[in-house]
């Protein structure tokens, strides 16, 4: 795994981030190190999708970036009848997923797409899949996207919704934005790199607070969605059509 250690000396400019080259040659250190439960998060996707699979639907993995759970969940279903479409709009991540996905012994139909994941269409799903995307998809189109997914899933599929999330309560916000910087400096970055690091990914990054989310998958007509894991600012959701 190549260290990341894009923002460790100091930039004359603080240029927005992007799922570029550059980050998608480093991303799984740079996940792994800067995201709390990733790991958790991504060993129980594979859990959620072979109990909620159903025969001949396809499940989606939406903002796959190197295919982590895409490839988590392919293991899972080994043998059954269906497919993954996994989509991204960073050409660099998706010449990587698939570079990934050719060493992988798992034949679980998959598909990979390089598309806006606010334009594609979704149908015949049993599961959708979106981690830490939905975060850097302006909030204005986040109430279509989530209403697309809900109409192409099937009835009874779900959808895992992670983020970083926010707080109302200015004290909890600042306390886990306290306690998600002393798990970045323990995972090895220097404050340099999390202050350069902040500074690029707050223009791009909005996130929204649990209640946010809930009322707007609640709105999209799931029948119920739930908090299954947090830690600190960083959280997944279980959303059931
Ligand atoms: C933080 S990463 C997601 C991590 C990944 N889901 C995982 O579990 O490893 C966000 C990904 O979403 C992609 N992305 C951001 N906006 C997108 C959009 N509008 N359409 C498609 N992909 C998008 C980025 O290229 C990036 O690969």
């Amino acid at each position: 795994m190549k260290p990341d250690a894009i923002y460790a000396s100091p930039l004359d400019e603080i240029v927005d981030f992007q799922f570029d080259d550059k980050v998608a040659s480093v991303f799984p250190d740079m996940i792994k190190r800067s995201v709390p439960g990733y790991s958790t998060v991504i060993a129980t996707t594979g859990v959620l999708a072979k109990r909620y699979f159903s025969r001949d639907s396809r499940i989606y993995d939406l903002g796959c970036s190197l295919g982590a759970a895409t490839l988590t969940m392919r293991k899972a279903l080994q043998g059954e009848q269906g497919e993954i479409i996994a989509v991204d709009n960073s050409a660099s991540m998706i010449e990587r997923a698939k570079a990934l996905v050719a060493q992988d012994s798992a034949d679980f139909p998959l598909h990979f797409q390089r598309a806006d994941i606010c334009d594609i269409e979704i149908k015949n799903a049993s599961m959708v899949v979106l981690n830490y995307t939905l975060q850097f998809i302006p909030p204005a189109q986040r109430q279509g996207l989530i209403d697309t997914i809900f109409q192409g899933l099937r009835p009874g599929g779900i959808l895992v919704l992670s983020e970083k999330i926010a707080f109302d309560d200015a004290h909890k916000q600042s306390l886990f934005i306290d306690l998600h910087h002393s798990f970045k400096k323990a995972n090895g970055y220097s404050e340099l790199e999390i202050s350069q690091k902040r500074q690029a990914i707050d223009n791009v990054l909005t996130p929204e607070t649990i209640p946010q989310h809930r009322q707007r998958l609640i709105q999209a007509g799931f029948s119920s969605a739930d908090v299954w894991f947090q830690c600190f600012n960083f959280a997944s959701l279980l959303a059931v059509k």
